[in-house]
């Protein structure tokens, strides 16, 4: 029986779901950087609200040209694709983080849409 659980942990926490956590993961890679209380600081725009805002477009921060020169809006389709890789999405964008599994991205994306 002791066996059967250890074993049961093991998996559990072997699959990516234990971290797909939206807010954990958020806290652990993003939260350094983004607050999400609408005030950027100089390492990153606010993401208060960031889905469904203009890219670029939190009052206060300065952008890169890259970012800027990029326009549209955030789709949950543009979160995936920057985050994914950044510079890749906005040839210059100034962000280096990037989130490599796709659902630890969807669950970053989810997050987000409830701040
Ligand atoms: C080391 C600091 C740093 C970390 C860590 C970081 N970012 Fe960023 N992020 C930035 C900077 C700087 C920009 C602005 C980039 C530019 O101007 O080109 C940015 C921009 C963004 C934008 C665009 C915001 C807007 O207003 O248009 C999003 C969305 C974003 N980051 C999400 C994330 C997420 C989600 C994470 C965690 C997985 C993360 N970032 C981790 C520094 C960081």
């Amino acid at each position: 029986m002791r066996f059967i659980l250890a074993v049961a942990l093991a998996v559990t926490s072997a699959l990516p779901a234990a971290a797909q956590d939206g807010a954990a993961l958020f806290n652990a890679q993003c939260k350094s950087c983004h607050s999400l209380t609408g005030t950027s600081s100089p390492a990153g725009p606010s993401l208060k609200g960031v889905a469904g805002r203009k890219v670029a477009g939190a009052p206060g921060f300065a952008y890169s040209t890259g970012l800027k020169a990029k326009g549209g809006t955030w789709t949950d389709a543009n979160l995936d694709a920057f985050l994914t890789n950044p510079s890749g999405f906005a040839p210059g964008a100034r962000m280096f983080a990037r989130v490599a599994q796709p659902q630890a991205r969807a669950a970053i994306i989810g997050y987000l849409k409830t701040q």
